[in-house]
Formats: structure tokens, sequence, C-alpha cells
């Protein structure tokens, strides 16, 4: 699964409902990533006492029986220090051994420069390690020139790293082809080498090969020697390169060119695909060679440097089989259906990494996640540009924006989904360097990222050498305090799993305001610690009504990680401020209760809402229910914030609406509020559904999602129109004669079913699920149990569940299946009232059943007891832990977990509550509420 789709799966959005695919423009995972697996990827570092210059690679491919290929590797290594030992990287499964290296000394004579043996000891692998040391007779001074030859035999690798082979179809006949995969240290599988991105010298390197294969190499091919059955390629010396982008294939595929040559303005371009009669596939290819050139001119503009190469080959093979392209410098690979997308990101971002990575390389992979954040941006840069950012649905950033906000508010960030931390961590920093295009400008940003890159063509930086080359900048163009640097405002956010949420108090007498910051947090108890010690640069770009400008995003001032700062000179008292406009800065915004009012009352006025840009509309109402979720503002403001969704029909404006409903109606489902909730949304989305209409063919994305968005949740809240026609779909399949033949049905028809629907049609999605065959797709069992658990909102149903699973143990269900049964339970109050309930009554049962299954008992107590938020709820559980004392075992820390977090979220209940109804009552005053379209 794509991390970004967990990302979202973590937000609690939604996902039973199976329309994160319909409603997320999910962007690939790209082939930086792996390498952004910092902090170390566990390597053992070389000394960095001799060094290539270069290497001289011959490889000679036999893909006979044996598919073996014999490898000559040359390379020429100087001593920067005086040395006794050399050591570089070589696989063990090249077995290498003395016999098998010759080592040679230059040395200058009268006559000219010979070459002499160079003695030594032994050569051998590092115990465990792949690194090979040749240790010498004696110690070598500085200066000393040497040249090492290594000969040797080598296999082809199973998987997809190093060298490996795969295969395709096309037009009824198996192809093969032999490619390389390097990133992140896999070269040294294929040829000893200095296999750390900070050694990058030059290539020459020749392949022999079958006549019935092109081979592809980083450079074109400068001669070839044809012999009988194979032919030698000699290729172009590379410029210096890292061994990781070092990238060679062979293949049968055929050549496209579409005429863009050495003299032109851009790198020349070559497309590699499989043959094809269809004329389509033709213009697919011909558009995809279209949008390369426009990202690279669009790149190479940005950079004001054309790439040193003198070709670049784009590859796109059927199945190939890395789980990402491999961005080889001057040859790209990719699986032929990602490379010819109608989507401009995937590939500009893999363009991008050819500046950004290959021609100027982080030094070690702890900095690779600068260069990524830095080319995903310049990436979403060049779809803005070239595509209007129609990609995106006009979302940039704000999908991954707002997942940050709730991941890093999060009582314990990254807890729940493991590996996610790097990504995440990627993701704000890419969002720190758009903070720094808007708060520098993005003149003077483009400027010190091209003296940066300048700077360091065909050598290698780390992170902080980004942020020197923007703040010199910056002081150049008077863009940045002469105090400031960069780097440290960079790092302020860099280094920590947090973000700031800022508050702004206006003294409207004296026209003043009290600004400060602190840890956003979100999620109750919010007791972390050393909050106190984190603080923030932070730019205060701020808007203010009597005089309109969002095309200036220069901060008034920034925050020195000053916990608390005054500013003066603002407006009058009845006109407003905006702070972070447009999210400029990944950080939330709350101000006083009057501030809020102007701006309310101001977007329900159209002119008013027609002058705020949509980003800004989206940001406050944003921030509003996530500060009132909080509790750092009151539920009544945040719902005053709503009340201009009446008139907005932007789809990024709705989008976080759709969250909001999710997270509050979960907190508050078990009350009597709650209905009154559901009618206000109702009321919210009815209008906007009947709206969009029916779908029509040919029109824009958004408009799809958000009719689905609005019909689901619609839906959800009981709107018949839309539970018949799911009743409908589902009698189909309960009709059908093998209803154990798949589901024939589409994912969105089945949870409503199973919270509005019958008894009769919530048990036969349950029989699908025993009589599931093994030979349909899993994934479809899973969604089926899934909505089991997670809809219904009948006691009955759910215990019928539990009975089934549990006490019968009933062999169909797998002790995985009991954890998502849980899990799901989790998710709304009838779920986890019923196994409360189920819990208590059969106590004694299962605490035996699940003696010696700590896991499951552990969830399942998790899973009863943590997610009451009611005083009641606290109640029955405290009843149960001073009934069951002692006898909780594994889970006698989590039932008391529980007891402390309803605590917290039972306050929140009782301060909130009250104001959430009272708000409710007033505004459902004021509309018709007999509306006959909805359930009872
Ligand atoms: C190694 O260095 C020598 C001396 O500088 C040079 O003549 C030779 O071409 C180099 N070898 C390669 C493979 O470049
Ligand atoms: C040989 O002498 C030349 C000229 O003094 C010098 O540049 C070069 O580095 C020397 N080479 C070696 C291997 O010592
Ligand atoms: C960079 O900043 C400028 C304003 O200085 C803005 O117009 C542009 O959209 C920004 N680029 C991105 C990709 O955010
Ligand atoms: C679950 O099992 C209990 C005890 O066997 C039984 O009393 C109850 O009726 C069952 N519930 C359902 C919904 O089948
Ligand atoms: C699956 O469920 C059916 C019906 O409840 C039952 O007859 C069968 O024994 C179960 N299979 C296993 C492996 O327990
Ligand atoms: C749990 O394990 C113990 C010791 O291995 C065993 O005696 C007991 O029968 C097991 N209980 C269950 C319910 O499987």
């Amino acid at each position: 699964m794509d991390v970004k789709m967990k990302l979202w799966i973590t937000i609690g959005l939604f996902f039973i409902f199976g329309l994160c695919n319909a409603t997320l423009n999910l962007r690939v995972k790209r082939s930086i990533d792996l390498s952004a697996t910092h902090p170390l990827i566990p390597d053992a570092r070389l000394p960095k006492d001799v060094v290539p210059t270069n290497y001289d690679l011959n490889l000679a491919f036999d893909l006979g029986e044996e598919q073996k290929i014999t490898a000559v590797m040359d390379m020429n290594l100087t001593f920067n220090e005086k040395a006794d030992q050399i050591s570089f990287h070589a696989d063990r499964s090249l077995e290498l051994d003395d016999r098998k290296i010759t080592l040679l000394q230059y040395v200058n004579k009268t006559d000219g420069v010979i070459l002499e043996k160079m003695p030594f000891r032994r050569a051998d692998y590092m115990p465990k390690k792949n690194v090979f040391v040749i240790y010498l007779k004696d110690d070598y001074p500085k200066g000393t020139l040497s040249s090492l030859q290594i000969k040797y035999e080598t296999y082809l690798w199973q998987g997809s790293e190093g060298l490996f082979k795969g295969n395709y179809q096309n037009d009824g006949q198996t192809y093969e082809y032999y490619a390389t995969y390097m990133r992140p240290h896999n070269a040294r599988k294929l040829f000893p080498c200095f296999d750390e991105p900070g050694f990058k010298v030059p290539f020459t390197v020749s392949i022999s090969h079958p006549k019935n294969y092109v081979a592809l190499f980083n450079t074109p091919v400068i001669n070839s020697e044809d012999k009988e059955n194979f032919v030698i390629d000699h290729f172009e010396k590379t410029p210096p390169m890292s061994s990781f982008t070092f990238g060679l294939i062979l293949t049968q595929l055929q050549k496209y060119n579409y005429g863009n040559s050495e003299d032109s303005a851009i790198t020349p371009i070559n497309f590699w695909a499989t043959k094809s009669e269809k004329p389509e596939s033709e213009a697919l290819i011909k558009e995809t060679y279209k949008k390369t050139v426009a990202i690279i001119e669009f790149l190479q503009n940005y950079f004001s440097a054309k790439l040193p190469l003198s070709k670049l080959d784009l590859v796109g093979v059927p199945n190939f089989s890395p789980m990402r392209p491999a961005d080889n410098w001057g040859l790209l690979i990719f699986k032929e259906s990602e490379l010819f997308k109608k989507t401009y990101y995937g590939l500009a971002q893999e363009l991008a990494y050819q500046w950004l990575g290959s021609w100027v390389t982080p030094f070690w992979w702890s900095d690779a996640h600068i260069n990524k954040a830095l080319a995903s941006f310049l990436a979403s840069y060049t779809v803005i540009e070239l595509d209007n950012g129609k990609e995106f649905n006009g979302k940039y950033p704000m999908t991954v924006l707002y997942s940050l906000y709730y991941e890093f508010s999060k009582r314990y960030p990254h807890s729940r989904i493991t590996g996610m931390k790097q990504e995440t961590t990627s993701f704000k920093t890419e969002l720190v360097i758009r903070m720094l295009n808007y708060t520098l400008g993005s003149q003077t940003f483009k400027v010190g990222i091209r003296s940066f890159l300048a700077n360091n063509h065909y050598g290698t930086f780390f992170g902080d050498d980004l942020w020197n080359h923007l703040t010199k900048q910056a002081h150049k163009d008077n863009m940045l305090d002469k105090k400031f640097i960069v780097a440290d405002i960079a790092n302020s956010w860099i280094t920590k799993d947090r973000l700031p949420v800022v508050k702004i108090t206006r003294n409207y007498k004296d026209k003043t305001a009290k600004v400060e910051q602190k840890v956003y947090l979100r999620e109750r108890p919010h007791d972390v610690p050393e909050q106190d010690k984190m603080l923030w640069w932070v730019p205060l770009v701020i808007i203010r009504e009597d005089s309109l400008d969002f095309s200036n995003s220069t901060p008034y001032v920034w925050m020195e990680k000053q916990r608390e700062i005054q500013i003066s000179n603002l407006p009058e008292e009845d006109k407003f401020i905006i702070a972070n406009p447009e999210e400029i800065g990944p950080f939330p915004v709350n101000y006083d209760e009057r501030n809020w009012e102007l701006l309310s009352n101001y977007l329900q006025k159209e002119e008013g809402r027609s002058s705020i840009p949509t980003y800004t509309r989206a940001k406050l109402l944003h921030d509003a229910w996530n500060l009132a979720y909080a509790g750092d503002l009151s539920f009544a403001t945040a719902f005053d914030m709503t009340m201009f969704m009446k008139y907005e029909r932007n789809h990024i404006v709705w989008n976080p609406i759709f969250t909001f409903i999710d997270h509050i109606g979960r907190h508050i489902d078990m009350s009597k509020v709650y209905k009154k909730f559901e009618t206000y949304v109702r009321v919210l989305l009815t209008p906007l559904y009947e709206e969009l209409g029916e779908a029509k063919e040919n029109e824009e994305n958004w408009k799809n999602d958000l009719r689905s968005l609005s019909k689901t949740f619609l839906c959800r809240a009981g709107y018949k129109p839309c539970i018949e026609e799911a009743q409908k779909d589902f009698k189909v399949w309960m009709d059908s004669t093998d209803p154990d033949e798949g589901v024939p049905i589409s994912n969105e028809c089945i949870c409503p079913v199973f919270k509005w629907g019958t008894m009769e049609e919530w048990e036969f999605g349950l029989q699908r699920v025993i009589n599931f065959r093994k030979a349909n797709v899993q994934s479809s069992r899973t969604y089926l149990l899934k909505t089991l658990a997670g809809c219904p909102v009948q006691h009955e149903k759910v215990e019928r569940l539990l009975n089934i699973t549990i006490l019968d143990e009933n062999g169909n269900f797998t002790e995985n299946d009991i954890f998502l049964i849980f899990n799901m339970l989790s998710g709304g109050s009838s779920g986890y009232t019923s196994l409360f309930n189920f819990l208590s009554t059969n106590w004694v049962t299962i605490r035996q059943k699940f003696q010696n299954k700590t896991n499951l008992w552990d969830s399942l107590i998790s899973s009863a007891t943590g997610v009451f938020t009611t005083q009641e709820g606290y109640d029955m559980v405290r009843k149960l832990y001073d009934e069951r004392k002692g006898e909780f075992g594994s889970a006698e820390h989590i039932i008391k977990k529980s007891l402390t977090n309803i605590k917290e979220e039972a306050k929140w209940s009782d301060e909130n509550l009250p104001i959430i109804e009272k708000w409710l009552d007033k505004f459902l005053t004021t509309v018709n509420q007999e509306d006959t379209k909805f359930m009872g």
C-alpha cells in the first residue's frame, strides 16, 4: 500500500466506505524514497585515505545455460594519506581473492612513468562484511597512484537488486531483459567499487552481449565491435558519478526517437517501449515524449543548467520488477505502465533527480531526505506550471499537509504505522521548502537553488549547504534580516516531529496583538514531555481586511524561536486579520473570539468570500475545527465558521469538512447530541449533493469526488435515496445463483446496507465471509469483514459476529480476523459498547479462551475499553475493573490507561457537548427539519 494512503487511513477517514481510492490523488512513491531511509543505512563506511579516480569496467554476458558474466574491473587509486591498506566494497558472492587481483603502482622515472608491482601481504573480505581489504607490505606515502585490476565472474541476482533478469509478454512471445537496480548500495553486487554516494568518479564501460539485444548504459555507445556471435559496445566515458546511479539494461525493446538531436536546446531523448502496431500506443509514447521535453525545459530553466549528458534514455519495461523506477543518470527505467501515463508528477520527480541526486549528490543517505524533499517540491512546481496543477485537483499541498497536522499532533506521532516516519519527515521538509519559497520570494529562492547546484556540480553536499546558499541569496536580495540564517529557520522545523500552533490575541483598543507559539497537540491528554522546550522560527505573514493583498508573502515579522511577541499597527477594531494565509507555513493559527467572528461574518458575504483565496478559506475552516477538537477554541466558534459553507462550492474548501464530520461524529456518537449533529450534517450536505446532480461524462474529477463524498456521508446520516439504491444493488447479489462466486456489487453499497439494512442482509454478508472461496481476491473478504464489524449500529449484529468468532471459535475465522474485528469495533460507540458488553457478559469464558493469546486479549481490552468518551462510559469501565481486579493479566496497564484517557475525554465531553448542543439547537430552529428523505 502506498504510504500516503496509509497516512490517510490513520487519520481515520471513511476507509470502510471504500472511497479512498476515488477521492485521493495519490502520488506514486519514487525511487529515492528508499535512500531516504535514514538515519543511516547500516553499512560499513570506507576510509577516505585511498580513493578511486576512475573505473574501467568490461562486462561480458554469457546468456546461455550458465547466465554468467565475466568481468574485468580496472581502477586507478590515489593515496590521499599515507596508508598500508586499500578497502573497497565487493559483494561476497563475487568471491574475490588475492589471485584475482593485480595491484600496480605508477612510478616516475626519468624516461617516463612506468608501472611496478605493488606487493601486498594478503587480500581478503572483512569478516561478515561486503568489504574487501588489500593489506600492503609497506606504508605508501600520500600522493601514491596505483592501478588495481580485478578479474572475476558473477551471476544474476534473484529478485530485483544488482543485476537481475526479468521477462514480459508481447504479441504472444516472451521477452527477457537484463537490468540493474543499484540503489542504495547494490553496485557492489555487480562490480567491486567504492559504493558510497560520496565517491563520484567517471566510468568507462564496455559490454559484450548477444547480437539480438541492445545494451543501454548511462552514456551512449561510441563504437561497437562486431564479433561472430556477439557485439562489444564501448560506451562514452561518463561524467563523475556515484555508483548508485550506474545503470544498464540489455533489452529487445523498440526505440522511439522524435528527432531532438545533439544541437538541440535540451539533452537528446530516446524512448524505449514494446513494439506495437496500435496507433494509440504510439500516440501515447509521443505524448510522453512531449511531456518529457516540457518538463526538462522547465527544470533546465529553473536550474539554469543543461544536463551534462549526451543523451537521456527513458525505458518502459512491461513488468519491470523493482518497486520503483531506476533513475540512473541518463538512463531511466520504468514500468511501462508508469512511464506512459497521462500525468506529470512521477515523471517530473524522476527527471528532477537527474539534477538533484545524480549531478549533485547528497554526501550520505542521511542528507538524502533534503534532496528528496527539494526534488518533490520542484516536481510539484513543475506540475503546477505545466498542467495548472490539474493533476493535483488543486490540492497540493493540502492532502499532505492535513495528514501531517493530524500525525504530528498525536500524543505519539508515528506510533501506529511504523515505517511512516521517514515519509512524514520528508513531506514536512518539502513543506518547509515551500515555506521558504514563499517567505524569501520565489525569485530569491530560485537563484539560491541555482547557486547551490552550480557549486556542487559533479560533487556532493550536506543538508546545510542548501540552506547556506539560500541564506546568501536572501541577504543579498534583502529578503531576510542579516542577523538570520536559513539553516536556523529550516532546522527548527526539520529536527522535530512536531508542529507549532500560533495564537494571536488582539488588543483592539491600541491595535496591537500578542502572538504566542506552542506545540500543536490535538489528541488528549496534552501531556507531551519537554513541550516547553520546543520553539520554531515562525514566519508571520499577515493579511488585513483594510488592505487585502494576498500577493505579498513576505513575513511581517519572524518569531525567532520566541514563545511570545507583540505586534502593532494592526487595523481598526472592526477589521479582521489573517495570519499564515494559503498555509505558507505548516502551522495552524488561532485568534481571539472576536477576530474569528469578524472572519465568519465576512465569509458569509458574497464579496467577502470571493476576495479570500481558496486555500485560505479552507485553512480558516480547517484550523477552527481542529482547534476546537483540540480544546483550544469554542465549538460554537468552529460551527459558526461553517455557516458560509451554505454558499461554498469549491471542493478544496469542502474536503476538510468530511474529515471533521468523521472525527467529531465518532467522538460524540454515544451522546444524545449525535442525532442533532446528524441533522446538521444533512442540512449542510443535502443542497451540495443535490446541486451536483447526476454524474456526467467528462466532468472534472473533483466533481465526482465531491459527489461521492457527500453521498457517502449523507448515506451514513440516513439519506434514504442512497440507502434504497444500495439495498437494491445488494439484492442483486442476494438473488444471484452462486453468491460465492465473487462480489458483484461495488464496495460503496455494502456499508449502508449493513448499517441501515435488515439482519437478514447482514447475515447474508456474514455467510459470504464464511463460505469465501480461496481462489477469490482476499481483499474483498477483508473488506466484507471490516464492514460487517464496522458499519452496523445494531447490538444484535455485533453480538452475533462475536458469538461466532469467539464463543463458537468457528474455524473459518483466523486470529487476524479477530484482531480486525476488534479494531473495527473500536471505530464507533455502538461497536465498542457492544464489545464491552460482550466482554462483561462472557468474561470467564473469554478469559479462559484467550489465556495463552496475550496479543488478542490485549487488543480486546484496548478496543473494548479504550474509546469511551463520557462519564457513563467511565463508570462502566471502572465497574468492570473493580469487579475483575487482578484478572486483567497482561492487559492491566491497558485498562489503566483506558481509565485515564476516558477521564480526560469525559472532561472534554462535559465541557463541549453542552456548547455543541446549544449551538445545534439554535441552528436547527432556523431550518426545516421535516425531511422525509431521511431514515427515522
Ligand atoms: C590511470 O592513471 C594513469 C596515469 O595517470 C592513466 O594514464 C590511465 O589512463 C588511468 N587509467 C584509466 C583506466 O583511466
Ligand atoms: C610524476 O611527476 C609529475 C611531474 O612532476 C607529477 O605531476 C606526477 O604527479 C608524478 N606522478 C607520480 C605517480 O608520482
Ligand atoms: C513559490 O512562491 C511564489 C510566491 O513567491 C508562489 O507564487 C508560487 O506558487 C510558489 N511555488 C510553489 C510551488 O508553491
Ligand atoms: C450469542 O450467544 C449468547 C449465548 O450463547 C446467546 O444468548 C445470544 O442470543 C447470542 N446472540 C446472537 C445475536 O446470536
Ligand atoms: C465454517 O463454517 C461452517 C458453517 O458455520 C462450518 O460448518 C464449518 O465447520 C466451518 N469451517 C471450519 C474450518 O471450521
Ligand atoms: C495454555 O497453556 C498452558 C501451558 O502451556 C496449557 O496447560 C493450557 O491448556 C493452555 N490453555 C489453553 C486455553 O489453550
